[in-house]
């Protein structure tokens, strides 16, 4: 029986500037599964103008996720670095998605219900369709894995649903066609044409709180910098943030158990175990009985040490962007090459003449 080749597919959006909690949460991620997969990362251009229309310097912005990518270890010869806009079969799948999904899918998203805020009827329709381009961007290339953070489990709940209602409703046209395949979902073996997507969201990532309020995400739009640790901070700023990052008065505990309620707390010794790929109960075995005066500075100096030789690559990249361009048009081709592909089939599919 045939199947779907594995293939990993990720996106970030290029507003704001990347911080600790991206790193952690999704580029490390990325960076590890490359060893054993195919993967094709991508910065999401097209979704950046959903929430907001004008940007400044969006090229500059494209480039830096694309430099961070680099910079924490994805080799883009290897696998597939590129941005969005560049392969324009992501937005004409898009289109043909908007018309598998229906309406109601669309306003259950809790993202567009929190984007939209209470004035919904003057949310750019983008904004509402945003998940569908999104299961166009993975299912254009008939991606089978995506790593994406907790928030986005829903979205990929709806990227599997259009691929089924696509197969589905268009089954005798991909037998006709030839270009199905069998695959297996739950217990039941079926034929269809897109995979139904499977979420990479376990593993070591933490969830990063913002440095200010252990009960928020560490976010790029909380309007307090000191709030998060930015991929392009320099070490000066980095120890300052962890220095002024809110405690407790109390000493660290030497369990786990002991961090329940004290949600800063909790926060600093997660960012302390991921940034040095070990286990909150072990750091905690280290540190237990210390004050925050002492575990803060050792925290910084783990962190500088981490990020500084990211964030010095990324600046080198910036520097002068011939190089990122150069890899970032490489790998629109090369991803355009394989989305032509897919496209020609879901023509032939649908019935488009071309
Ligand atoms: N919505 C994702 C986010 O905000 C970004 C994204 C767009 C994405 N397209 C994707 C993630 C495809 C994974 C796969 O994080």
């Amino acid at each position: 029986m045939t199947t779907f080749q594995p293939l990993v597919f990720s996106g970030v959006q290029p507003t704001g500037n990347l911080h600790l909690g991206n790193y952690l949460g999704a580029i490390r991620k990325f960076v590890a599964l490359q060893d054993n997969n195919d993967c094709i990362y991508c910065v999401v251009d097209l979704h950046a103008i959903t929430a907001q229309l004008v940007h400044d310097d969006l090229r500059n912005q494209i480039r830096s996720i694309a430099a961070a990518f680099i910079a924490s270890g994805i080799d883009p010869v290897k696998h597939i670095v590129f941005n969005q806009s560049a392969v324009p079969q992501h937005a004409e799948l898009a289109w043909i998605f908007n018309c598998v999904a229906r309406i109601g899918w669309m306003n259950r998203m809790t993202q567009f219900k929190d984007k939209a805020g209470k004035d919904r009827e003057n949310a750019s329709l983008g904004l509402l369709a945003y998940p569908s381009l999104m299961a166009a961007d993975i299912l254009v290339y008939r991606a089978t894995h995506v790593p994406v953070g907790d928030d986005q489990k829903q979205h990929l709940e709806l990227a599997r649903d259009i691929a089924q209602k696509f197969n589905i409703d268009f089954q005798q046209k991909i037998r006709e066609t030839g270009t199905g395949v069998d695959m297996v979902v739950g217990e039941e073996p079926i034929h269809g044409y897109f995979p139904l997507v499977e979420p990479l969201i376990e593993g070591p990532a933490p969830r990063v709180m913002s440095l200010k309020d252990g009960t928020k995400k560490m976010s790029k739009s909380d309007p307090s910098d000191l709030s998060r640790i930015n991929l392009m901070d320099d070490a000066d700023t980095i120890l300052k943030k962890i220095r002024k990052a809110k405690t407790d008065p109390d000493s660290l505990p030497s369990e786990v158990e002991g961090l329940k309620g004290r949600p800063e707390a909790e926060n600093l010794v997660g960012i302390y175990a991921a940034l040095a790929d070990r286990t909150k109960d072990d750091v905690l075995q280290e540190f237990g009985g210390q004050q925050f005066s002492a575990f803060k500075p050792a925290l910084a100096d783990l962190a500088v040490h981490v990020l500084s030789p990211i964030t010095e690559e990324m600046r080198r990249l910036m520097g002068d962007t011939t190089h990122i361009d150069a890899i970032l048009r490489d790998g629109g081709e090369r991803a355009r090459a394989r989305a032509e592909k897919v496209m020609a089939e879901v023509f032939d599919i649908i019935g488009f003449l071309r």
